[in-house]
């Protein structure tokens, strides 16, 4: 199988904590994990939905406290994403986290910013940072951290929006979104993952969003769907997420992105948070080509809609596909 050159999209630096990583920093920083054994660990990643996830997910955040880890979690994934594909990797982070950790921010982004300068050099990937909002947190966090943020300006290139999805709808967002669009910043955010079409519709509509993030259940409204495929709106879909966090059948051969090709969808296959959910993003390549018997032509489609998703010059781009 081809391992395709592709940009990743949907990548929750967070998430790419391997565990023999997290025991490493739990052990450099003095941090209680519930075991130091790695196979133990990875074999407690077994969820029942999006929050019993992000509940682990967490938690395992408590390892993350100097510069040096931040630089450390960066580097490593990079250099697994050079090496599975990746020429471009538009990265999510939650810098609520960390700040709530007593993290400062300038730990967070200057061990990603070194990270990120050493990657490019050493495998040429391109990469750049896109601050998530943690959307249970409320709207009122979401505006105190843009505006912490804004002295690093120039070390994030847009906003997204992630975490707890249902009971936080989009349109409480729609006064930090528009600040952030003020600022220059892309927009993205997650939508129809367990939210329903209706979050999809705000996001667009309220948010002024470049992307959708998942977006799944879009398909419940056909009206949505033609206007996603009319105007050519990215929707990043992470199919071994899915599956792991049963937002999807478990049978990949049911995952809605079968149904989204066949409507004409721009769509990116990404891997979310890779160490959580079973694989990079090339192994979500092999996965959904197996499951959906794609030919090379429709798996060429996909790594170029990633590419043409990206938030890049169309010179960049040229030189990545
Ligand atoms: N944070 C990390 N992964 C996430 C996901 N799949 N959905 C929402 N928030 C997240
Ligand atoms: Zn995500």
């Amino acid at each position: 199988m081809t391992t395709w050159p592709t940009a990743e999209l949907h990548i929750h630096m967070e998430g790419t904590i391997e565990a023999g990583l997290l025991v490493e920093l739990a052990r450099r920083n003095d941090v209680r994990l519930p075991s130091y054994d790695p196979d133990v660990l990875t074999a407690r990643y077994d969820f029942a939905d999006l929050q019993s996830f992000l509940d682990v997910h967490y938690s395992n955040l408590a390892v993350l406290r100097t510069e040096q880890d931040f630089h450390d979690l960066a580097s490593a994934y990079l250099r697994r994403a050079a090496n599975a594909g990746v020429r471009r990797a538009e990265i999510f982070f939650d810098p609520q986290t960390h700040l709530g950790n007593g993290v400062p921010f300038e730990a967070v982004i200057g061990g990603f910013d070194a990270a990120i300068a050493e990657a490019t050099q050493t495998t040429g990937i391109s990469a750049d940072l896109i601050l998530c909002f943690l959307r249970d947190l409320g709207a009122d966090a979401a505006m105190e951290t843009l505006q912490a943020a804004l002295p690093f300006r120039d070390s994030f290139i847009g906003v997204g929006l992630d975490s707890t999805e249902v009971g936080y709808p989009p349109s409480l967002f729609t006064e930090v979104y528009a600040k952030a669009a003020a600022e220059g910043l892309h927009r993205v955010a997650h939508a129809g993952e367990e939210g329903g079409p209706d979050y999809v519709l705000e996001a667009l509509d309220l948010l002024k969003v470049e992307r959708i993030d998942h977006g799944n259940r879009a398909l419940e409204d056909p009206a949505l769907v033609r206007r996603l495929r009319d105007e050519r709106i990215p929707l990043t879909v992470c199919p071994l997420s899915n599956v792991a966090l049963r937002t999807a059948p478990s049978d990949l051969a049911q995952h809605p992105l079968g149904a989204m090709i066949d409507a004409g969808l721009l769509v990116s296959i990404n891997s979310d948070d890779p160490a959580y959910f079973g694989g990079d993003v090339a192994e979500n390549y092999r996965a959904i080509e197996s499951a959906l018997s794609l030919d090379a032509a429709q798996l060429a489609t996909l790594a170029r809609n990633s590419f043409e998703s990206a938030f890049a010059t169309e010179h960049e781009k040229a030189a990545w596909i």
